[in-house]
Protein backbone atom coordinates (compact mmCIF):
# COMPACT_ATOMS: atom_id res chain seq x y z
CA UNK A 1 0.00 0.00 0.00
CA UNK A 2 3.07 2.18 -0.52
CA UNK A 3 1.18 5.09 -2.41
CA UNK A 4 3.50 8.12 -1.08
CA UNK A 5 7.56 8.29 -2.23
CA UNK A 6 10.05 8.64 0.78
CA UNK A 7 10.13 12.11 0.22
CA UNK A 8 6.33 12.72 0.77
CA UNK A 9 6.64 10.52 3.44
CA UNK A 10 9.34 12.77 5.14
CA UNK A 11 7.06 15.65 4.66
CA UNK A 12 4.46 14.17 6.18
CA UNK A 13 6.54 12.84 9.62
CA UNK A 14 8.19 16.30 9.63
CA UNK A 15 4.47 17.79 9.81
CA UNK A 16 3.94 15.57 12.71
CA UNK A 17 7.69 16.84 14.39
CA UNK A 18 8.74 12.43 13.64
CA UNK A 19 11.99 11.37 12.04
CA UNK A 20 11.47 9.27 9.25
CA UNK A 21 14.59 7.18 10.27
CA UNK A 22 13.24 6.96 13.76
CA UNK A 23 10.09 4.88 11.89
CA UNK A 24 12.03 1.54 11.90
CA UNK A 25 10.48 -1.82 13.80
CA UNK A 26 13.16 -3.84 15.26
CA UNK A 27 14.35 -6.89 12.91
CA UNK A 28 12.70 -10.59 14.04
CA UNK A 29 15.60 -11.30 16.48
CA UNK A 30 15.54 -8.01 18.75
CA UNK A 31 11.75 -9.10 19.10
CA UNK A 32 12.42 -12.18 19.96
CA UNK A 33 15.22 -11.22 22.67
CA UNK A 34 12.66 -8.57 24.13
CA UNK A 35 9.66 -11.09 23.47
CA UNK A 36 11.78 -13.86 26.31
CA UNK A 37 12.74 -10.73 28.55
CA UNK A 38 8.63 -10.43 28.62
CA UNK A 39 7.71 -14.15 29.33
CA UNK A 40 10.03 -14.51 32.21
CA UNK A 41 9.04 -12.13 34.04
CA UNK A 42 7.64 -13.14 37.20
CA UNK A 43 7.19 -9.91 39.20
CA UNK A 44 3.56 -9.18 37.34
CA UNK A 45 0.57 -9.51 38.82
CA UNK A 46 -0.30 -12.85 36.38
CA UNK A 47 2.82 -14.46 35.44
CA UNK A 48 2.85 -17.08 32.27
CA UNK A 49 3.68 -20.75 33.09
CA UNK A 50 6.44 -21.89 31.67
CA UNK A 51 4.54 -24.57 29.53
CA UNK A 52 2.64 -21.40 27.86
CA UNK A 53 5.73 -19.35 27.50
CA UNK A 54 7.76 -22.04 25.32
CA UNK A 55 5.93 -23.09 22.51
CA UNK A 56 4.33 -19.34 22.40
CA UNK A 57 8.05 -18.60 21.59
CA UNK A 58 8.91 -20.91 19.30
CA UNK A 59 5.90 -19.90 17.47
CA UNK A 60 6.92 -16.15 17.43
CA UNK A 61 10.97 -17.32 16.48
CA UNK A 62 9.67 -19.63 13.90
CA UNK A 63 7.93 -16.20 12.26
CA UNK A 64 4.35 -17.88 12.77
CA UNK A 65 1.82 -14.95 12.32
CA UNK A 66 -0.02 -13.84 15.65
CA UNK A 67 -3.43 -15.51 16.25
CA UNK A 68 -5.68 -16.58 18.69
CA UNK A 69 -5.25 -18.93 21.16
CA UNK A 70 -1.22 -19.13 20.86
CA UNK A 71 -0.38 -17.80 24.37
CA UNK A 72 -3.02 -20.13 26.44
CA UNK A 73 -4.57 -22.76 24.41
CA UNK A 74 -8.17 -20.64 25.44
CA UNK A 75 -9.67 -19.88 22.37
CA UNK A 76 -12.84 -18.66 20.84
CA UNK A 77 -13.85 -19.42 17.43
CA UNK A 78 -14.35 -16.60 15.02
CA UNK A 79 -15.00 -18.52 12.38
CA UNK A 80 -14.90 -16.11 9.06
CA UNK A 81 -13.65 -13.26 11.00
CA UNK A 82 -10.60 -15.38 12.21
CA UNK A 83 -7.47 -13.26 10.99
CA UNK A 84 -3.08 -13.32 11.75
CA UNK A 85 -0.87 -10.21 12.35
CA UNK A 86 1.39 -10.75 9.74
CA UNK A 87 4.12 -8.10 11.34
CA UNK A 88 6.58 -8.23 8.66
CA UNK A 89 4.33 -7.12 6.11
CA UNK A 90 3.70 -3.65 7.33
CA UNK A 91 5.18 -1.23 5.27
CA UNK A 92 7.05 1.64 6.16
CA UNK A 93 3.95 3.79 5.46
CA UNK A 94 1.58 2.48 7.80
CA UNK A 95 4.06 2.18 10.24
CA UNK A 96 3.97 6.00 9.98
CA UNK A 97 0.64 6.12 10.15
CA UNK A 98 1.03 4.91 13.31
CA UNK A 99 4.09 7.26 14.40
CA UNK A 100 1.70 9.80 13.69
CA UNK A 101 -1.56 8.76 15.39
CA UNK A 102 0.52 8.44 18.22
CA UNK A 103 2.30 12.22 18.36
CA UNK A 104 -0.87 14.00 17.58
CA UNK A 105 -2.10 11.76 20.74
CA UNK A 106 0.48 12.91 22.94
CA UNK A 107 -0.29 16.38 21.96
CA UNK A 108 -3.76 15.85 23.62
CA UNK A 109 -3.82 13.28 26.37
CA UNK A 110 -2.02 15.57 29.26
CA UNK A 111 -5.01 17.64 28.90
CA UNK A 112 -7.78 16.04 28.40
CA UNK A 113 -7.32 11.92 28.19
CA UNK A 114 -7.86 10.57 32.51
CA UNK A 115 -5.18 9.59 34.10
CA UNK A 116 -5.58 6.05 34.29
CA UNK A 117 -5.34 6.16 30.82
CA UNK A 118 -1.77 7.50 30.53
CA UNK A 119 -1.01 5.23 32.83
CA UNK A 120 -2.20 1.76 31.06
CA UNK A 121 0.27 3.26 28.08
CA UNK A 122 3.20 2.98 30.17
CA UNK A 123 1.87 -0.05 31.30
CA UNK A 124 1.79 -1.65 28.03
CA UNK A 125 4.31 0.65 26.48
CA UNK A 126 2.46 1.37 24.22
CA UNK A 127 3.28 4.29 22.02
CA UNK A 128 6.53 4.63 20.17
CA UNK A 129 7.04 4.90 16.49
CA UNK A 130 5.99 1.37 15.23
CA UNK A 131 3.09 -0.79 14.72
CA UNK A 132 3.48 -2.76 18.17
CA UNK A 133 4.26 -6.73 17.95
CA UNK A 134 1.19 -8.56 18.88
CA UNK A 135 2.95 -11.37 20.21
CA UNK A 136 4.71 -8.98 22.82
CA UNK A 137 1.32 -6.78 23.49
CA UNK A 138 -0.67 -10.04 24.47
CA UNK A 139 1.89 -11.58 26.59
CA UNK A 140 1.92 -8.25 28.39
CA UNK A 141 -1.83 -7.61 28.41
CA UNK A 142 -2.03 -11.19 29.90
CA UNK A 143 0.37 -10.63 32.71
CA UNK A 144 -1.33 -7.47 33.48
CA UNK A 145 -5.17 -8.37 33.31
CA UNK A 146 -5.86 -12.11 32.12
CA UNK A 147 -7.12 -10.29 29.09
CA UNK A 148 -5.64 -11.61 25.50
CA UNK A 149 -5.92 -10.36 21.84
CA UNK A 150 -8.49 -12.08 19.53
CA UNK A 151 -6.87 -10.54 15.86
CA UNK A 152 -10.07 -10.86 13.22
CA UNK A 153 -10.05 -9.37 9.60
CA UNK A 154 -12.69 -6.76 10.11
CA UNK A 155 -16.04 -5.27 12.24
CA UNK A 156 -17.55 -8.17 13.70
CA UNK A 157 -21.21 -9.01 14.80
CA UNK A 158 -21.79 -7.91 17.93
CA UNK A 159 -22.83 -11.17 19.36
CA UNK A 160 -19.48 -12.21 18.55
CA UNK A 161 -17.85 -9.42 20.20
CA UNK A 162 -19.56 -9.91 23.27
CA UNK A 163 -18.58 -13.67 23.08
CA UNK A 164 -15.09 -12.65 23.37
CA UNK A 165 -15.61 -10.62 26.34
CA UNK A 166 -16.93 -13.03 27.90
CA UNK A 167 -13.73 -15.30 27.49
CA UNK A 168 -11.59 -12.83 28.19
CA UNK A 169 -10.43 -12.06 24.68
CA UNK A 170 -10.64 -8.59 23.08
CA UNK A 171 -11.11 -8.66 19.08
CA UNK A 172 -8.29 -6.43 17.07
CA UNK A 173 -7.95 -5.92 13.90
CA UNK A 174 -5.02 -5.81 11.94
CA UNK A 175 -4.63 -3.15 9.30
CA UNK A 176 -3.63 0.74 9.75
CA UNK A 177 -5.54 3.85 9.02
CA UNK A 178 -4.21 5.85 5.75
CA UNK A 179 -1.80 8.44 6.95
CA UNK A 180 -3.16 11.67 8.86
CA UNK A 181 -6.65 10.33 8.55
CA UNK A 182 -8.13 11.28 12.41
CA UNK A 183 -11.41 9.59 12.90
CA UNK A 184 -12.95 6.66 11.07
CA UNK A 185 -16.16 4.51 11.38
CA UNK A 186 -13.97 1.19 11.13
CA UNK A 187 -11.82 -0.11 14.03
CA UNK A 188 -8.20 -0.39 13.09
CA UNK A 189 -5.13 -0.86 15.29
CA UNK A 190 -4.83 2.91 16.17
CA UNK A 191 -8.56 2.29 17.44
CA UNK A 192 -8.08 -1.25 18.80
CA UNK A 193 -4.36 -0.75 20.61
CA UNK A 194 -3.97 2.77 20.86
CA UNK A 195 -7.71 3.55 22.08
CA UNK A 196 -8.79 0.52 24.20
CA UNK A 197 -5.76 -1.75 25.71
CA UNK A 198 -4.31 1.22 27.66
CA UNK A 199 -7.71 1.21 29.06
CA UNK A 200 -7.80 -2.44 30.11
CA UNK A 201 -5.53 -1.61 33.26
CA UNK A 202 -8.87 0.61 34.68
CA UNK A 203 -10.03 -2.13 36.82
CA UNK A 204 -13.77 -1.11 36.56
CA UNK A 205 -13.20 -0.50 32.57
CA UNK A 206 -11.91 -4.30 32.10
CA UNK A 207 -14.76 -5.09 34.38
CA UNK A 208 -17.42 -3.34 32.41
CA UNK A 209 -16.10 -4.67 29.38
CA UNK A 210 -16.24 -8.73 30.82
CA UNK A 211 -19.40 -8.04 32.12
CA UNK A 212 -20.97 -6.99 28.70
CA UNK A 213 -19.99 -10.64 27.49
CA UNK A 214 -21.60 -11.98 30.35
CA UNK A 215 -24.68 -10.06 29.56
CA UNK A 216 -24.60 -11.59 26.38
CA UNK A 217 -24.46 -15.35 27.48
CA UNK A 218 -27.43 -14.37 29.81
CA UNK A 219 -29.37 -12.92 26.76
CA UNK A 220 -28.56 -15.59 24.67
CA UNK A 221 -28.82 -18.31 26.52
CA UNK A 222 -32.45 -17.45 27.33
CA UNK A 223 -32.95 -17.22 23.57
CA UNK A 224 -31.77 -21.08 22.95
CA UNK A 225 -34.04 -21.86 26.13
CA UNK A 226 -37.06 -20.12 24.02
CA UNK A 227 -36.16 -21.82 20.98
CA UNK A 228 -35.68 -25.06 22.14
CA UNK A 229 -39.39 -24.62 22.61
CA UNK A 230 -40.11 -22.89 19.83
CA UNK A 231 -42.69 -24.56 17.22
CA UNK A 232 -42.38 -22.61 13.69
CA UNK A 233 -40.00 -20.64 12.14
CA UNK A 234 -42.13 -17.55 12.82
CA UNK A 235 -41.74 -18.21 16.29
CA UNK A 236 -38.09 -18.59 16.30
CA UNK A 237 -37.17 -15.90 13.97
CA UNK A 238 -39.38 -13.65 16.69
CA UNK A 239 -37.33 -15.03 19.16
CA UNK A 240 -33.85 -14.22 17.46
CA UNK A 241 -35.06 -10.90 16.46
CA UNK A 242 -35.47 -10.24 20.67
CA UNK A 243 -32.87 -11.47 21.18
CA UNK A 244 -30.60 -8.67 18.63
CA UNK A 245 -32.71 -6.42 20.05
CA UNK A 246 -31.67 -6.58 23.28
CA UNK A 247 -27.57 -6.78 22.55
CA UNK A 248 -28.38 -3.68 20.98
CA UNK A 249 -29.35 -2.43 23.96
CA UNK A 250 -26.52 -3.46 26.19
CA UNK A 251 -23.98 -2.17 23.37
CA UNK A 252 -25.44 1.30 23.84
CA UNK A 253 -24.12 1.18 27.69
CA UNK A 254 -20.90 0.11 26.18
CA UNK A 255 -21.11 2.50 23.24
CA UNK A 256 -21.68 5.46 26.21
CA UNK A 257 -19.05 4.26 28.59
CA UNK A 258 -16.07 1.99 27.09
CA UNK A 259 -16.25 3.63 23.36
CA UNK A 260 -17.32 7.18 24.39
CA UNK A 261 -17.50 7.70 27.87
CA UNK A 262 -15.94 10.78 30.07
CA UNK A 263 -15.21 10.91 33.65
CA UNK A 264 -14.90 13.96 35.94
CA UNK A 265 -11.78 14.03 37.85
CA UNK A 266 -10.68 16.76 39.81
CA UNK A 267 -13.72 18.87 39.04
CA UNK A 268 -12.60 18.31 35.22
CA UNK A 269 -14.13 16.72 32.65
CA UNK A 270 -11.94 13.70 31.15
CA UNK A 271 -12.04 11.23 28.24
CA UNK A 272 -11.77 7.26 28.71
CA UNK A 273 -13.61 6.18 26.04
CA UNK A 274 -11.32 4.18 23.33
CA UNK A 275 -13.46 5.72 20.34
CA UNK A 276 -12.44 8.66 22.00
CA UNK A 277 -8.92 8.26 22.52
CA UNK A 278 -8.24 7.09 19.33
CA UNK A 279 -9.13 10.18 17.67
CA UNK A 280 -6.79 12.87 18.84
CA UNK A 281 -9.14 15.52 16.90
CA UNK A 282 -12.55 13.41 18.85
CA UNK A 283 -10.28 13.97 21.95
CA UNK A 284 -10.06 17.59 21.99
CA UNK A 285 -13.75 17.80 20.78
CA UNK A 286 -15.24 15.55 23.50
CA UNK A 287 -13.91 17.86 26.26
CA UNK A 288 -13.61 21.28 24.96
CA UNK A 289 -15.60 21.57 22.29
CA UNK A 290 -19.14 23.94 22.63
CA UNK A 291 -21.07 21.65 20.15
CA UNK A 292 -21.87 18.30 22.11
CA UNK A 293 -24.23 18.03 24.31
CA UNK A 294 -22.41 16.79 28.17
CA UNK A 295 -24.65 15.09 30.66
CA UNK A 296 -23.60 13.94 34.11
CA UNK A 297 -25.12 10.55 35.08
CA UNK A 298 -24.43 8.09 38.04
CA UNK A 299 -24.47 4.62 36.23
CA UNK A 300 -25.21 3.22 39.64
CA UNK A 301 -28.78 4.71 39.26
CA UNK A 302 -31.21 2.48 36.98
CA UNK A 303 -32.76 5.63 35.67
CA UNK A 304 -28.85 6.80 34.33
CA UNK A 305 -28.25 3.53 33.44
CA UNK A 306 -31.53 3.46 31.20
CA UNK A 307 -30.83 6.75 29.61
CA UNK A 308 -27.91 5.27 28.50
CA UNK A 309 -29.30 1.95 26.92
CA UNK A 310 -32.64 3.95 25.54
CA UNK A 311 -30.35 6.70 23.60
CA UNK A 312 -29.63 5.66 19.96
CA UNK A 313 -26.55 7.76 17.90
CA UNK A 314 -24.77 7.09 14.97
CA UNK A 315 -21.41 6.17 13.62
CA UNK A 316 -19.97 8.30 11.18
CA UNK A 317 -19.49 11.21 12.91
CA UNK A 318 -18.38 12.69 16.27
CA UNK A 319 -20.72 12.25 18.82
CA UNK A 320 -23.87 14.50 19.67
CA UNK A 321 -24.50 14.05 23.59
CA UNK A 322 -21.49 12.64 26.26
CA UNK A 323 -22.23 11.21 29.00
CA UNK A 324 -20.19 12.02 31.78
CA UNK A 325 -19.91 9.68 34.96
CA UNK A 326 -19.05 11.11 38.40
CA UNK A 327 -16.52 8.99 39.62
CA UNK A 328 -15.10 5.65 37.89
CA UNK A 329 -16.32 3.55 41.32
CA UNK A 330 -19.88 4.00 40.11
CA UNK A 331 -19.42 1.56 36.88
CA UNK A 332 -18.82 -0.93 39.33
CA UNK A 333 -22.98 -1.40 39.73
CA UNK A 334 -22.78 -2.48 36.03
CA UNK A 335 -23.50 -6.53 36.33
CA UNK A 336 -24.36 -8.59 33.90
CA UNK A 337 -28.08 -8.91 35.81
CA UNK A 338 -28.28 -5.36 35.53
CA UNK A 339 -26.76 -4.76 32.12
CA UNK A 340 -29.57 -7.10 30.68
CA UNK A 341 -32.51 -6.02 33.17
CA UNK A 342 -31.55 -2.56 32.09
CA UNK A 343 -31.83 -3.84 28.06
CA UNK A 344 -35.34 -5.72 28.95
CA UNK A 345 -36.85 -2.03 30.23
CA UNK A 346 -35.54 -0.09 27.16
CA UNK A 347 -37.44 -2.91 24.80
CA UNK A 348 -40.51 -1.23 26.32
CA UNK A 349 -40.06 2.21 26.57
CA UNK A 350 -39.60 5.35 24.12
CA UNK A 351 -36.29 6.41 23.59
CA UNK A 352 -33.93 9.35 22.72
CA UNK A 353 -32.11 10.73 19.89
CA UNK A 354 -28.49 11.29 20.55
CA UNK A 355 -29.32 15.30 19.81
CA UNK A 356 -32.12 14.64 23.02
CA UNK A 357 -32.37 16.52 25.78
CA UNK A 358 -34.46 14.26 28.55
CA UNK A 359 -36.31 15.10 31.37
CA UNK A 360 -34.62 15.04 34.27
CA UNK A 361 -30.99 14.95 33.02
CA UNK A 362 -28.40 16.61 34.57
CA UNK A 363 -26.58 19.16 32.31
CA UNK A 364 -22.96 20.29 32.00
CA UNK A 365 -23.48 21.78 29.08
CA UNK A 366 -26.16 21.81 25.83
CA UNK A 367 -24.27 21.44 22.54
CA UNK A 368 -25.04 23.38 19.58
CA UNK A 369 -26.78 20.66 18.25
CA UNK A 370 -29.16 19.76 21.10
CA UNK A 371 -32.71 19.20 20.22
CA UNK A 372 -36.06 19.31 22.11
CA UNK A 373 -37.38 15.75 22.35
CA UNK A 374 -40.30 16.54 19.84
CA UNK A 375 -38.39 18.05 17.53
CA UNK A 376 -38.24 14.46 15.77
CA UNK A 377 -41.49 13.70 15.38
CA UNK A 378 -41.84 17.33 13.81
CA UNK A 379 -39.27 16.94 11.48
CA UNK A 380 -40.14 13.84 10.36
CA UNK A 381 -44.05 15.03 9.89
CA UNK A 382 -42.82 18.13 8.09
CA UNK A 383 -40.21 15.91 5.85
CA UNK A 384 -37.38 18.05 7.50
CA UNK A 385 -35.00 15.42 8.09
CA UNK A 386 -32.32 16.08 10.48
CA UNK A 387 -30.22 12.91 10.67
CA UNK A 388 -30.67 9.41 10.63
CA UNK A 389 -30.91 8.82 13.92
CA UNK A 390 -33.48 11.51 14.42
CA UNK A 391 -35.45 9.33 11.89
CA UNK A 392 -34.82 6.24 13.90
CA UNK A 393 -36.10 7.06 16.88
CA UNK A 394 -38.99 9.31 15.79
CA UNK A 395 -40.52 6.00 14.13
CA UNK A 396 -39.56 3.43 16.68
CA UNK A 397 -41.58 5.72 19.70
CA UNK A 398 -44.30 6.60 16.98
CA UNK A 399 -44.96 2.98 16.21
CA UNK A 400 -44.65 2.22 20.20
CA UNK A 401 -47.01 4.45 21.29
CA UNK A 402 -49.44 3.26 18.65
CA UNK A 403 -48.93 0.08 19.62
CA UNK A 404 -49.74 1.13 23.24
CA UNK A 405 -47.06 0.41 25.96
CA UNK A 406 -46.87 -2.77 27.86
CA UNK A 407 -49.66 -3.06 30.14
CA UNK A 408 -49.17 -2.10 33.79
CA UNK A 409 -45.93 0.17 32.07
CA UNK A 410 -45.40 2.83 34.72
CA UNK A 411 -43.14 5.58 33.48
CA UNK A 412 -43.47 7.65 36.06
CA UNK A 413 -41.76 4.28 38.45
CA UNK A 414 -39.67 3.46 35.72
CA UNK A 415 -38.49 6.80 33.81
CA UNK A 416 -37.93 10.10 34.76
CA UNK A 417 -41.32 11.10 34.25
CA UNK A 418 -44.09 11.43 31.59
CA UNK A 419 -43.11 11.17 27.59
CA UNK A 420 -43.78 14.73 26.28
CA UNK A 421 -47.20 14.49 24.37
CA UNK A 422 -46.76 14.79 20.89
CA UNK A 423 -48.32 17.16 18.61
CA UNK A 424 -52.39 17.11 18.10
CA UNK A 425 -52.72 14.83 14.80
CA UNK A 426 -49.44 13.15 14.34
CA UNK A 427 -50.30 10.04 15.78
CA UNK A 428 -52.79 9.41 13.07
CA UNK A 429 -50.73 11.31 10.41
CA UNK A 430 -48.07 8.33 10.98
CA UNK A 431 -50.62 5.89 11.70
CA UNK A 432 -51.63 6.24 7.65
CA UNK A 433 -48.20 6.87 6.42
CA UNK A 434 -46.60 3.82 8.13
CA UNK A 435 -49.61 1.60 6.76
CA UNK A 436 -48.45 2.69 3.51
CA UNK A 437 -45.35 0.96 4.26
CA UNK A 438 -43.31 5.12 3.37
CA UNK A 439 -40.94 4.38 7.03
CA UNK A 440 -39.36 1.09 5.75
CA UNK A 441 -35.96 2.75 5.74
CA UNK A 442 -35.94 3.00 8.96
CA UNK A 443 -32.14 1.33 9.87
CA UNK A 444 -30.48 -0.22 12.65
CA UNK A 445 -27.06 1.36 13.86
CA UNK A 446 -24.01 -0.41 12.71
CA UNK A 447 -22.31 -2.51 15.59
CA UNK A 448 -18.51 -2.76 16.32
FE1 LIG B 1 -13.92 0.10 20.16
Amino acid sequence: MMSNTESQLRAIAARHGIELNSVRPQPLHERIQELERCLLDQSVPHPILPEFAAPYLAAAQAGEPFKIGTLSGDSVDLGAFRNAQRYDDYTLEEHLSWACLIAEQQRTKHMYACQEYQQGEKVFEIGGTVIPDFYLLNARIFQQTCWQLATVNMIIPAELFFTCHSHRFFPVTTFMRALEQDYLQEPDIGHDVAGHVATFTIPVVAHVMRNHGLARNIIYGERDDQLASASNDQDRLAIQQKADELLLYAERIYWFTVEFGLVMQQGEVRAFGAGILSSPGETVFSVQSTKPTRLLIDPSLDTDLLRLATTDYLISEFQKTYFVTEHFDLLESLTPDRIVSTAKLAAKLPHFSWRDIAPGDKVINVGESAVSTNEKYLRLMSNQLCDDCLTRSAIRNLRLLIHGLAPGMDLQRVWRGPIADVPPGLLEWFREEDAKHRFQHATRPLSF
